[in-house]
């Protein structure tokens, strides 16, 4: 597999992340500090999803690495991840579990990969924070072989106007305080209408009275 592009450099470089539009800093060492702690109530979506994964495997904005004890008979595992304070984290769980997993210090918007590298790419709670979520989701298809799949469990907007409100109105200060996630997104909405056919999307768990009601699936990267 040929990379496009490495990502050294200095302190402040490192801190830039690499892909995105203007190559804004993601720094956010809170957030990755508290990662483990504020998701690990998802522990039962991840083991139900990562799974699945198969083949050459591209995981974006890995995060800590909280998907990483769930694969299970791949072939080969890449991860993106621009925050070099969750990048830390994802290198150190990766060699405590023993994981030959190939880390990337980049943005999702400007996949440092070649067209059609890979069999499946995992994308869990990521596209609420990714900047140009629609470049993201592009990038992701064209990485992807024709038939590929696409992974993803998602927070959404909300299908009740009430709740949708309430997102709307929190997206501001939820946005500053957890990494740039933005409560309203509509994730789904945006795999379908990117390059992707035969998008397969489920709610899971609670719908009604949340302001974060959460979508599983897969999309099949057309041919
Ligand atoms: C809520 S965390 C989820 C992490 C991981 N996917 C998981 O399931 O635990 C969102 C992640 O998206 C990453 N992120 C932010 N901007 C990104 C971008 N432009 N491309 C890829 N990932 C990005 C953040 O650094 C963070 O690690």
């Amino acid at each position: 597999m040929t990379q496009r592009r490495s990502y050294g450099g200095t302190r402040s470089a490192e801190n830039a992340c690499p892909g995105s539009p203007g190559e804004r800093a993601v720094d956010h060492p809170w957030h990755a500090a508290l990662l483990d702690v504020v998701m690990w109530t998802l522990k039962p979506l991840r083991e139900k999803i990562v799974p699945e994964a198969h083949g050459r495997v591209v995981e974006i904005g890995v995060g800590t690495g909280m998907n990483f004890p769930y694969y299970r008979d791949i072939e080969s595992l890449h991860g993106i991840e621009p925050d070099p304070h969750m990048l830390r984290r994802a290198r150190a769980r990766a060699d405590r579990l023993r994981l030959p997993v190939e880390l990337t210090q980049a943005g999702a918007e400007a996949l440092p990969y070649d067209d059609a590298s890979f069999d499946t790419a995992v994308v869990t709670w990521v596209l609420c924070t990714i900047p140009d979520a629609e470049a993201a989701v592009r990038e992701v298809a064209r990485v992807l072989r024709p038939g590929g799949r696409m992974l993803f469990v998602e927070h959404v907007r909300s299908r009740y106007t009430l709740a949708g409100r309430v997102q709307d109105a929190l997206t501001p200060a939820w946005s500053k305080l957890s990494g740039g996630c933005r409560l309203n997104r509509d994730s789904v909405d945006l795999i379908r209408s990117a390059a992707f056919g035969n998008v397969e999307a489920r709610p899971c768990g609670r719908q009604t009275w949340t302001i974060f009601p959460i979508c599983r699936g897969s999309a099949i990267r057309g041919g």
